[in-house]
């Protein structure tokens, strides 16, 4: 295993008699803008669940900078780590979801304050200093005492990225972070995403934004079925890809 982000290496997942992941292999680097994409039921959501061990992979290898996730090494045998310890890996890995799941009960600024209060036993002065930074940064400074109910769907997207941030990952994924928003709100999330990864941050992004994906994905990567069809320069994969499986999708995106 590499110290890459991510480095997965013939990842399996079944549910019952259905094979989702058929061995996918997939290494993101530092930085670097990964963007995930391919028909409904073809294992995005599975794959990215798996990454923070939300799922137990059945075979294959998933390591975060370098660390199993899930798992430690004890000789050659791999032993599942407690709830507890893979609870401490998961605080590296921020998740951004298509319904934004935010806490309806409080504000804005208390759905990014409230991990690093509860989970990282932070000052709620430093806490409250830290979400009203984020919230700044996600546009929503003049938001911060807002319900999720008095927000646009789009507002409630950025307090879900800044509520991921707040707990300062290594590595965000974003599941279909745009799809359920009207098509005027959806400029706004992937700008806070495009500034997200001009800063640095290493990004495992589900979308179907195609023009998000090929100028800011550093490798786009077509899923078919629950394996990896292609993967490469988004620049050439949403563009003029080789197989025939992506140029059918891609018809049916565009
Ligand atoms: N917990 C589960 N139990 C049983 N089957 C599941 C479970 N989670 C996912 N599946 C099945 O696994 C397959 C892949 O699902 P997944 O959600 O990963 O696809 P996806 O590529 O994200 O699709 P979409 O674009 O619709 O979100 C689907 O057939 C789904 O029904
Ligand atoms: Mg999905």
């Amino acid at each position: 295993m590499t110290t890459a982000m991510l480095h997965a290496q013939g990842v399996r997942k079944h549910f019952g008699k259905l094979e989702v992941l058929k061995g996918i292999d997939l290494m993101v680097e530092r930085g670097q803008v990964c963007c995930l994409l391919g028909p409904s039921g073809s294992g995005k959501s599975t794959f990215l669940r798996c990454i923070n061990h939300l799922e137990k992979i059945d075979a294959g290898l998933l390591a975060v900078e370098g660390d199993l996730v899930g798992y430690r090494r004890h000789g050659n045998k791999l032993l599942e780590l407690r709830e507890r310890e893979v609870a401490e890996r998961r605080r590296d890995i921020g998740m951004v979801f298509q319904r934004f799941n935010l806490f309806p009960h409080m504000t804005a600024l208390g759905n990014v304050m409230e991990a690093p209060l509860s989970v990282a036993g932070v000052s709620r002065s430093q806490a409250r200093e830290d979400a009203e930074r984020l919230l700044a940064q996600v546009g929503l400074a003049d938001r911060a005492g807002h319900y999720p109910a008095e927000l646009s769907g789009g507002q409630q997207q950025r307090v879900a990225i800044a509520r991921a941030l707040a707990m300062k990952p290594k590595l965000m994924l974003f599941d279909e972070p745009t799809s359920a928003l009207d098509p005027e709100l959806v400029g706004d999330v992937l700008d806070v995403m495009r500034r997200l990864a001009a800063d640095g941050m290493t990004m495992i992004v589900v979308t179907h934004e195609i023009g998000f994906a090929r100028e800011v994905g550093d490798t786009a990567v077509f899923m078919d079925e629950g394996v990896v069809i292609e993967a490469g320069d988004p620049r050439r994969v949403l563009v003029d890809p080789e197989h025939e499986r992506t140029r059918a999708f891609l018809s049916k995106v565009l």
